[in-house]
């Protein structure tokens, strides 16, 4: 692993809802441009941008059209160079998201793809012929209905894991590999930082699916997976100094191995959702559940010890496809509450061993946006889910379904940045392409960098404290009074430096067990979220970082 990978703090953005330059309501390149310095003030080194490709518009930006072109209302491409000068001139890395999956179904690819069963880019994606004038075979798409869609000129089905608009590419055909390669050389030729992979697990698909059926998870982690990341990364990454981040849904700890570690040449971290998906239920994530923090924790530590030796981890919370941070695991029910959990569940995930992934507006503890009606979601996985659970299969009246967005739905992260207090909350001149969340007249950037006790101002703290302590890299991770329901405590340790973290997840005051007391009795507390601290409890949400 490189060294300025391990050191790194990411920065996620996305860039419809980061900042309006030009009042058309849509965030974009040059608000990124314009708020470059806002990264530095908080410390982190590297950006990723979520896709700001030509799109089809279906998926928030995760269906490209053109992969070298720039979507019109972000900006161009010589926007986009300029965005890439500035943000290295800060020493600021960037890293673009590559969605290589599937394409939009714009793509001149597909438009030629389905023009005939004899065209040349026909078998560019995965066609199948019908079953008795149905589906090939049973497997369902991400979001919601079939996975295969119909086509009249071709007489043939397409596959779609994602929506209609996104169809798969065919990973067997290796043009369509070679144009991949390509393209990825294209963007580091320009001199970007390295990518993070859409849905990289499921590039190769198992040959059952196209006539019994089965599922996404199916679909993740087969063999081939690993001769293409290879290939990938002989062609092409392993010729820069970039970093590469797979999203991989489906994965365990064992096939994690297999795609991080250093002897693999595969990929340098995978993002996986096992902390994020422990409210799931047979509807998935469509339920009222709270997670439990042991769950979690077990979660957490079993990924931190299974990268341990070979491996790296990538540590987040959220990203633009899940709810609030805040909102999820935090608590948001008064002002005091959601400051106190937001600085508490940063320091419990980001002093764990591995790269932290900042979400846009996490660093001030933004919220999930109150929506009551159908009409204000922008999502098709909500609209789509909200169809089939209310509309066809009947599952879940509309209020329940509505409370599920409410606490589930995508569009809780896409919601604009709240820069400030003015109209907007600062983020565009114009109408937003989404609501904006109404309590960013008190919660919003400005604010916190005036409050010398805000979440801000503790993310900086807590950035500046993991680049300065070499035990918060390279540290070994070992869990502390492991069958506590409400403290979460480990320790880091490197050669003689230890590092001992304490987190309250209870809203209550928790009493530290006698055994903790007298150790860290001996370490110096370097970062709390409390001013003042108790000898024998911690606090609602109270943090602890000790140095020994
Ligand atoms: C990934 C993206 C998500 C997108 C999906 C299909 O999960 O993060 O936003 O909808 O892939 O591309
Ligand atoms: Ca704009």
């Amino acid at each position: 692993m490189k060294n300025w990978v391990k050191n790194s703090v990411v920065y996620q953005i996305y860039p419809k809802s980061f900042y309006d330059s030009n009042g058309d309501g849509i965030g974009d390149l040059q608000g990124i441009i314009e708020k470059l310095d806002y990264f530095t003030y908080l410390g982190i080194n590297v950006i990723w941008l979520c896709p700001i490709y030509k799109s089809g518009g279906v998926d928030g930006g995760y269906d490209i059209a053109d992969y070298k072109a720039i979507e019109n209302q972000f900006g161009t491409i010589e926007d986009f160079d300029e965005l890439l000068a500035q943000a290295h001139k800060r020493d600021i890395r960037v890293i673009m998201d590559l969605v290589v999956n599937h394409t939009s179904d714009k793509h001149e690819f597909f438009i030629e793809s389905r023009k005939s069963i004899n065209n040349e880019k026909h078998d560019w994606y995965i066609w199948k012929d019908g079953k008795d004038y149905k589906e090939p075979s049973s497997i369902n798409s991400v979001f919601s209905g079939s996975a295969w869609e119909y086509d009249d000129d071709c007489k043939q089905y397409y596959l779609h894991l994602f929506a209609k608009g996104q169809p798969d590419l065919n990973w067997e055909n290796e043009k369509v590999r070679d144009y991949v390669y390509t393209t990825i050389k294209w963007w580091m030729d320009k001199g970007i930082d390295g990518f993070r992979m859409d849905v990289i697990t499921v590039l190769s698909k198992p040959d059952f699916i196209y006539t019994k059926g089965g599922s996404f998870e199916d679909c993740a982690n087969n063999p081939k997976l690993h001769n293409y990341l290879k290939e990938m990364n002989k062609k092409v990454i392993s010729k820069y100094d970039v970093m590469t981040v797979g999203e991989a849904p489906c994965t365990n700890i064992e096939e994690a191995k297999a795609l991080v570690a250093q002897d693999r040449d595969e990929l340098d971290m995978i993002f996986n959702f096992d902390h994020i998906t422990t409210e799931d239920n047979e509807y998935g994530k469509w339920n009222k559940n709270r997670y439990s923090m042991p769950k979690i924790r077990e979660i957490l530590a079993s990924w931190q010890k299974g990268l341990e030796e070979k491996g790296w981890n990538s540590l987040f919370w959220g990203n633009h496809d899940q709810p609030r941070l805040a909102s999820r695991f935090g608590d948001d029910s008064t002002k005091f509450l959601l400051e106190k959990s937001s600085k508490m569940l940063a320091t419990c995930l980001y002093c764990m061993k591995g790269t932290p992934y900042i979400f846009q507006g996490d660093e001030i503890g933004m919220t999930n946006v109150p929506i009551s009606s159908l009409e204000e979601c922008r999502d098709i996985e909500s609209i789509n889910a909200y169809n089939e659970f209310v509309n066809e299969k009947k599952i879940y009246d509309d209020s329940y379904m509505m409370d599920c967005i409410a606490l589930k739905g995508r569009d809780n992260a896409r919601t604009p940045i709240q820069w400030n207090s003015s109209l907007n909350a600062g983020f565009s001149k114009g109408k937003p392409w989404i609501k904006i969340n109404p309590n960013y007249l008190d919660l919003n950037i400005e604010n916190q960098i005036q409050d010398k006790q805000s979440i801000l101002q503790y993310y900086r703290k807590l950035i500046s404290l993991k680049k300065d302590l070499p035990v918060l890299i390279d540290g070994t991770f070992d869990l502390l009074d492991e069958n506590n329901d409400d403290l979460f405590t480990y320790k880091r340790t490197l050669n003689n430096h230890e590092i001992i973290v304490m987190c309250n997840y209870n809203k209550e005051s928790i009493s530290i067990p006698s055994s903790l007391i007298k150790q860290i009795n001996l370490g110096e507390l370097i970062l709390s979220n409390f001013e003042t601290n108790l000898e024998d409890k911690l606090q609602s949400y109270e943090s602890r970082v000790y140095l020994m």
